[in-house]
């Protein structure tokens, strides 16, 4: 069965990014309602999705539906949860998709409800080419996997993945888009100054980039080699500062998801 009545806690980036890739893919559940404090936030998710129900209750109708995605940042995470304790239907699935906050502590927090999943979504699902790597708790029965699994699968891969994995995906492949988005941006911006039409750029660009990525991953080639197939490097002397930005601030930022 696929969850046709779907909760969001947070109805920030994420749950927009999510509800894009369904609507895009011909899925928005029959039923979505939104718990989210944030006034402007609602405005825009509301805006862009009409169907969306708002509720200021967390406890209901949320307690209600088949599928809650918990998408709220960690420091906020566990407090928002209390008021679903005591109201969730006996066949719910609770999604947490935030780092740091283990399927164990979400159970206490819910006080021993363990249907429980934990996925790590990237902003690509918007466009159905997501990786949004997903873990079951422990006591989530099969039928609750298969939930979770038929609503990640219209956003692009969900692979299963160890619980304790999940903080080195929320770095590598939940940020790491923005790790090269500004830099798409920046050639987009070159290209228009050398004048080429704005269509014909990006779609040279995005050919590029997947090219590129498909020469890096999937050529066989080492690194090493891949690196030397294009000779001429115009920005080779800044590559040691970025470098070193991703050694120090990704590892930084794994530790402190870690703790
Ligand atoms: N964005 C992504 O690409 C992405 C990818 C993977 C995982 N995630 C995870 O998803 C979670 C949410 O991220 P996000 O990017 O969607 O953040 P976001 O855009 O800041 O959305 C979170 C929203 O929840 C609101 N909120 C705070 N406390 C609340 C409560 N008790 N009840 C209801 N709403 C509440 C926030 O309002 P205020 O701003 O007023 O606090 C904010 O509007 C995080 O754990 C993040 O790590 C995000």
């Amino acid at each position: 069965m696929i969850a046709n009545t779907v909760g969001f806690i947070g109805g920030g980036r994420i749950a927009r990014i999510i509800l894009g890739g369904w609507k895009r893919a011909g899925f928005l559940p029959a039923e979505v309602v939104v718990s989210e404090t944030n006034a402007e936030a609602l405005e825009k998710l509301t805006a862009q999705f009409p169907t969306v129900r708002s509720t200021p209750d967390a406890s209901w109708p949320l307690g209600q539906m088949e599928c809650i995605f918990v998408a709220l940042h960690p420091p906020v995470l566990l407090d928002a949860l209390k008021p679903l304790v005591g109201h969730l239907r006996n066949d719910a699935v609770v999604v947490s998709l935030a780092p740091k906050v283990t399927v164990a502590r979400l159970t206490e927090a819910l006080g021993g409800f363990a249907r429980i999943a934990r996925a790590i979504p990237n902003a690509p699902s918007l466009v159905g080419a997501g990786f949004n790597p997903v873990s079951f708790g422990p006591k989530l029965d099969e039928t609750g996997r298969e939930q979770v699994l038929r609503l990640l699968r219209p956003l692009g891969a969900c692979p299963v993945v160890p619980e304790e994995h999940l903080e080195a995906f929320a770095v590598l492949t939940a940020m790491g888009p923005t790790y090269f988005w500004f830099q798409f941006q920046q050639l987009r911006e070159v290209g228009r100054s050398f004048g080429i039409a704005p269509a014909e750029l990006d779609a040279a660009l995005a050919a590029m980039v997947v090219g590129a990525a498909q020469t890096f991953f999937g050529s066989g080639l080492s690194a090493q080699d891949v690196m030397d197939l294009v000779p001429v490097k115009p920005m080779h002397d800044a590559e040691e500062a970025i470098r070193i930005a991703f050694k120090s601030r990704l590892s930084e930022i794994y530790q402190k998801l870690k703790v």
